[in-house]
């Protein structure tokens, strides 16, 4: 097929309606990482298992450590900010045990994420239910299992909160200004600072507590002045509640921090802007909690994507527009299909602004002197929107070679699907012995036999 299948359509989640029919495994298989074993001699390892099984599906290796490694220089830059880890970005298994471990707080989008979160045995004193517009069936489910803190931006949402949520404590959403962020929510999401008094007092009409104020400052934000500027917003808000009699004690800072390494602006520049922000606005006796809903900054970099060429076509150029005239440059282009593609863990790629580019790389050692030729990665499906890259200069691969990407973890496999029967990527969370022991996860996971 040759023509553009349209947007990619998210895989159902494996839930059904309660709590109790959530289909979340009791425990979640682990491999552990000792005698010195890295990631990479895991991979190594489960390409042989694979290759000698003739299994050649996609696989994701998910570094617990790395998880637990942001979590530490999250509290050590942030240390007056409790996340509450977005689960929309990534609600695996493996992903929410560890931040259950991790004692994080989770920001809800539905009920279904709900429903996953208290699955795990969290609290729901540690969801914040942090969609403005909520269909009145999950605000009831919210209700009926103790999910009282929620967000709201408008009247509407308000008056149906009180319709069957009566004791919800509220947190205004204000807009806030975004345009330095790859994914701009304020243009969806978020009472203007004009609008927030007269939705304080309709709250209170209503007969609604509104306890704090939220903001996004957007997803893949590459400018930290966009967190001072919407902390100081919060402030005003604060402050025209204050003068309606309004004591709120909760801010949220929402998410947008990169979660690879080389991003434009690092995790620290925008602690030591939202630290200094903090002081200004909200000094600690104020007595303001704070709170932040990071998502891509927890994951993305804890996943590692290995995929299989399982066809190949060498194409004769008519001309080959990059060659230089030598040997290095042949007159061909390789196309390679691997098993995952725009439909399945790479919908990255259209659906996530953020992330438009990745490097696939070779999983076996690749010598200084080989060939390189001009290849063409395709996924697996049908249609032709699904490239994963159009050009890149690789040794000439065969049928059963692996590429890795990294960075693979934020807003992936969430948003795949069996598009064509090609199934989701399987997934093997890893963890060294040290944070086993640390974390004491043998709780929360089982190992892997
Ligand atoms: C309300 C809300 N909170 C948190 C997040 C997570 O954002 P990020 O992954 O950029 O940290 C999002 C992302 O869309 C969101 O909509």
């Amino acid at each position: 097929m040759e023509e553009h299948m349209g947007h990619v359509i998210p895989a159902p989640v494996t839930t059904k309606g309660s709590v109790e029919q959530v289909w979340f495994p009791k425990n979640c298989d682990i491999d552990i990482l000792d005698n010195g074993r890295t990631i990479r001699d895991f991979i190594d390892i489960k390409i042989k298992e694979l290759g000698s099984a003739d299994n050649d599906e996609p696989f994701y290796v998910v570094s617990l450590d790395g998880i637990f490694e942001k979590h530490l220089r999250w509290r050590t830059n942030l240390p007056r900010v409790k996340p509450f880890y977005a689960v929309k970005c990534n609600n695996e298994a493996a992903v929410l045990r560890m931040m259950s471990a991790l004692d994080t707080g989770f920001d809800c989008a539905s009920k279904v994420e709900i429903q996953l979160v208290l699955s795990l045995g969290v609290t729901p004193d540690k969801i914040i239910y942090a969609h403005t517009t909520k269909p009145l069936s999950h605000i009831k489910y919210a209700c009926t299992h103790g999910v009282d803190t929620m967000t709201f931006d408008c009247e509407d949402e308000l008056l149906k909160i009180s319709r069957c949520h009566a004791k919800a404590r509220l947190v205004l959403r204000i807009a806030v200004d975004d345009s330095a962020s790859k994914i701009r929510l304020s243009l969806k999401f978020g009472a203007r600072l004009e609008s927030a008094a007269q939705l304080l007092c309709r709250a209170g009409e209503l007969g609604l507590e509104v306890i704090g104020v939220s903001f996004h400052v957007g997803s893949g934000c590459t400018q930290s002045s966009a967190f001072k500027l919407a902390i100081a917003d919060a402030r005003r808000v604060f402050d025209m509640g204050k003068l309606l009699g309004l004591q709120m004690s909760l801010l949220d800072i929402g998410g947008g921090f990169s979660g690879i390494e080389d991003c434009l602006v690092e995790f620290e520049e925008f602690s030591e802007v939202i630290n200094g922000a903090l002081e200004e606005f909200f000094p600690p006796d104020s007595g303001v909690q704070i709170i932040a809903e990071p998502g891509r900054y927890y994951v993305d970099s804890a996943f590692t994507l290995a995929a299989n060429v399982f066809a190949k076509r060498v194409i004769a150029d008519d001309m080959d527009e990059h060659s230089d005239g030598e040997d290095s440059s042949p007159d061909r282009t390789m196309m390679y299909y691997l098993n995952d593609g725009l439909y399945g863990s790479l919908s990255c790629l259209i659906n996530d602004a953020a992330h438009t580019n990745i490097e696939p790389y070779l999983a076996r050692v690749v010598e200084s002197s080989e060939q390189r030729f001009r290849s063409v990665l395709w996924g697996p499906t049908c249609d032709s929107i699904d490239k994963v890259t159009d050009s890149c200069w690789i040794p000439e691969l065969n049928v059963g070679d692996w590429l890795l990407i990294d960075n693979m973890g934020a807003y992936s496999i969430c948003l795949s699907t069996d598009f064509n029967g090609f199934e989701r990527a399987h997934i093997y969370p890893v963890v060294s012995t040290k944070t086993w022991h640390t974390l004491n996860l043998s709780e929360i996971y089982n190992i892997r036999q």
